[in-house]
């Protein structure tokens, strides 16, 4: 019972650290709130901004080029994706309350109403797309006018690389495979959003969308960089367990090479910035729960301790599934020509034209900086206190370093100013606090995760030198101003 307890307290430790200190509120809260929505106060978009630039970076320097595609899209675009017809949830209604759900393992139509106890019923499939209009019809009873004015907020950003891939493929030189992301919002009208970040109805995604030759699936040119990883692979038949890379797809569990190189990069990324190894996993989806584009998906999944095992990022294998819809449904011609091996005995190489295969990493940004939160979140005791820290990699925290004057005196202030000032102006985010005791200055850095705290003394004033306190050994040592940036990295 007494770990029991202390998880709890430190479940909900994070959950109100989280609300005080600025990182994630209620949406509307003031209007009485509403599910499935949130807001990022100052601390909370900071840490937000740092792992998206995280993100950016690592998929950048891969070679990936980004694009910013647009929020609301016309009917024909989701018609094409499968979307409207396809992108759908299983609901039941109560008879009682009339509050809708969605059809999970806790809730089907023989279950009771998990919020009044009522007698359920089926309410069908409903689809999670947000409809809006895109200017104006003035013909509201004719419907072919109406579908001309039909829009939809988009329920993934995949869908705007897709239907600008032939201007990719020629900004690309006409070559095969290349790679785009996209960092943006989608929007899906959840049925009943009941887990804080954890499903929400705007979210933020970072997706990534690789164009490959399905004749090159199973060659990826730097396979062999990755092929030793070892990974936690749950196939939806058969053991799971740990294995190589190479191992997973030498035996078939991991169709191609390709598929299992993001996989790996989707764990480099994650534990880059701070997600323990040994709290994720990638889990296979069964053939029922997989979208209706993929042909093969693996979630990676973080080991909440309030939400069991939950999915971060998924990595599916969508083959020629979207290309070849939009070619169809746009009247498009996209393939792309390739140059096929010479066979034995042969010369001169032929051409062929394919549809290129895609393979997509999809990261649920909210999801990772809750996953973040919770599994960098520690309360332990120091002395006769207990402090709250969050152990976020300097990568990520939202504040780098905190600056204090050692006492509150004007000398020491104006001197402590300067060092903020200096240091902000090199584009480190720094904080400047003169208020309470030193101690309690360190608390609160402490639980926002603030990596570095410096403190200006008397001894600054003399030889230019400052103490600096790092945060999780709480460890101080004697630094140069002069040497500061080099030390706060
Ligand atoms: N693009 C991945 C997803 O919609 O979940």
């Amino acid at each position: 019972m007494a770990s029991a307890s202390s998880k709890e307290r430190s479940r909900d430790g994070i959950a109100e650290l989280a609300r005080r200190r600025g990182f994630l509120w209620q949406a509307f809260e003031i209007y009485g709130g509403a599910s499935g929505f949130y807001d990022y106060g100052p601390l909370g978009a900071l840490l937000k901004r740092r792992v998206e630039e995280a993100w950016r970076k690592f998929y950048l320097r891969e070679g990936f080029y980004e694009i910013e595609t647009t929020n609301v899209a016309p009917r024909e675009i989701f018609e094409a994706s499968g979307h409207l017809e396809s992108f759908t949830d299983r609901a039941v209604v109560c008879k009682h309350c009339k509050s809708f759900f969605r059809v999970s393992e806790g809730v089907d139509v023989r279950g009771k109403c998990p919020e009044c106890g009522g007698e359920l019923e089926a309410a069908g499939e409903i689809n999670l797309m947000f409809q809006t209009r895109i200017g104006l019809s003035k013909e509201e009873r004719d419907e072919e006018a109406q579908e001309k004015t039909e829009g939809y907020l988009r329920p993934e950003t995949a869908q705007g690389i897709f239907i600008n891939f032939q201007r990719l493929l020629r900004f690309n030189r006409d070559k095969l495979p290349f790679g785009v992301i996209q960092i943006g919002k989608a929007y899906r009208n959840e049925i009943s959003p009941r887990k804080s970040l954890i499903r929400l109805r705007e979210f933020t995604m970072a997706e990534a969308e690789v164009f490959v030759d399905p004749g090159e699936k199973s060659n990826h040119p730097r396979f062999d960089e990755v092929k030793d990883r070892m990974l936690w692979f749950v196939p939806s038949e058969g053991e799971g367990g740990e294995k190589s890379l190479e191992e997973a797809v030498r035996s078939g569990i991991i169709s191609n090479e390709y598929l299992g190189y993001h996989i790996v990069k989707v764990e480099e990324f994650l534990e880059r910035i701070g997600i323990p190894r040994d709290k994720l996993r990638f889990r296979q989806h069964r053939p029922e729960e997989m979208a209706h584009y993929a042909r093969d998906c693996w979630d990676a999944e973080f080991l909440s301790d309030r939400y069991g095992w939950m999915e971060i990022v998924g990595v599916a294998d969508r083959g020629d599934y979207d290309l070849s819809s939009h070619a169809s449904h746009s009247n498009t011609d996209i393939g792309v020509h390739v140059q096929l091996p010479a066979r034995e005995g042969e010369t001169v190489k032929t051409k062929a034209k394919i549809t290129p295969h895609v393979i997509e990493p999809s990261y649920g940004i909210d999801r990772i900086i809750y996953a973040l939160l919770e599994s960098s979140f520690y309360e332990e005791q120091v002395g006769k206190e207990k402090r709250k820290v969050l152990r976020l990699k300097n990568e990520i925290a939202p504040i780098i370093a905190a600056v204090f004057p050692l006492l509150n005196r004007d000398e020491l202030k104006s001197k402590a100013k300067e060092v903020f000032q200096m240091l902000r102006d090199t584009s480190i985010f720094v904080e400047y606090d003169d208020s309470g005791s030193i101690g309690r200055r360190y608390r609160r850095q402490d639980e926002i995760g603030t990596p570095y705290c410096i403190t200006i003394d008397y001894e600054t004033l003399a030889d230019d030198t400052v103490t600096v306190r790092e945060r999780d050994t709480m460890k101080q040592v004697r630094v140069p101003i002069g040497k500061l940036e080099e030390v706060l990295v």
